[in-house]
């Protein structure tokens, strides 16, 4: 069932007995996205999926007016998964008055990701408190592509007790490596070639983590500069090894889980991907 406003939301939302896994997406969906809902059929009674492109996580109204918006085909992959129910809202639906009151990720909504787009994570992290309140959910399904977004989230909804469960799901790659980005839609075959180097470089950097923290950087750099001298070249945004739950750099020596963290633009189109390493 597909529904639009808040109201409709919220009967169907009553409708439904048991426990309820939500799946927050801004559509164009893709096979991560289907992971997302498997995983949350599996843990959940029903899944609730909103397909939402919140413009208070845009920086550039360009980067919002072009993104993939396609919900004819997301609702039939919903049915196929066996969603109960999608949320497509409008933006006077979710913002039907400036806000007065929004969420501040902090520090670590700053940092890295956060840095290249100011803004970002309180935009995000806004919109997944106000679908949280909408939809109520018991659990909620969020990949770890977005590795900084998941973190943020993480302690949005420890820090403000919001009841729900925050379930982190896997990074679905092509078999060449690439992650499944509702983005990767904008490559070109040359730039999508160029574009295999976010992935080479972090596969190259968790080759050397039993050599160490510097190691991994030392590694993961090379493939990046290699594919900046590419046609189309790659620009890196940055390459950071971090901390996964709060996003600040790791120490020489850091013992423990730490993410590798890279950012690039390929053309017009900016991508990001990440591997979660031990030490
Ligand atoms: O990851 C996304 O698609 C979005 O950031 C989210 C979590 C749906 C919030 O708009």
């Amino acid at each position: 069932m597909i529904v639009h406003s808040l109201a409709d939301l919220a009967r169907a939302r009553g409708a439904l007995p048991g426990t309820v896994g939500f799946v927050p997406t801004m559509g164009a969906l893709h096979d991560g996205h289907r992971e997302l809902i498997r995983r949350a059929r599996e843990a959940a009674d029903h899944v609730v999926v909103s397909v939402f492109v919140n413009p208070l996580q845009f920086g550039e109204q360009a980067d919002l007016e072009r993104y993939p918006r396609t919900l004819e085909a997301d609702a039939a992959i919903c049915a196929a998964e066996g969603v109960a129910v999608v949320f497509a809202p409008s933006v006077e639906d979710v913002y039907p008055r400036p806000l007065e009151v929004s969420v501040s990720t902090g520090r670590m909504g700053r940092v890295v990701e956060g840095a290249a787009r100011p803004g970002h994570f309180d935009g995000m992290a806004t919109v997944v408190a106000k679908l949280f309140g909408m939809v109520r959910p018991d659990s909620a399904f969020f990949g770890q592509k977005d590795a900084q977004q998941l973190a943020v989230i993480r302690r949005l909804a420890e820090d403000l007790n919001l009841g729900v469960e925050i379930v982190a799901v896997p990074t679905v790659r092509e078999p060449d490596g690439l992650a499944l980005s509702s983005r990767n839609r904008f490559l070109a075959e040359a730039e999508r070639r160029t574009a295999l180097a976010l992935s080479r470089a972090l596969f190259a950097g968790r080759d050397a983590v039993p050599d160490g923290v510097a190691a991994v950087l030392a590694a993961a750099q090379p493939v990046l500069d290699e594919a900046s001298k590419a046609d189309p070249p790659l620009r890196q945004d940055y390459l950071v090894l971090a901390d996964p739950a709060t996003f600040d750099p790791v120490e020489p020596g850091h013992r423990g889980p730490a993410v590798l963290a890279v950012a690039a633009r390929v053309g017009a189109t900016r991508l990001i991907d990440n591997l979660p390493l031990e030490f």
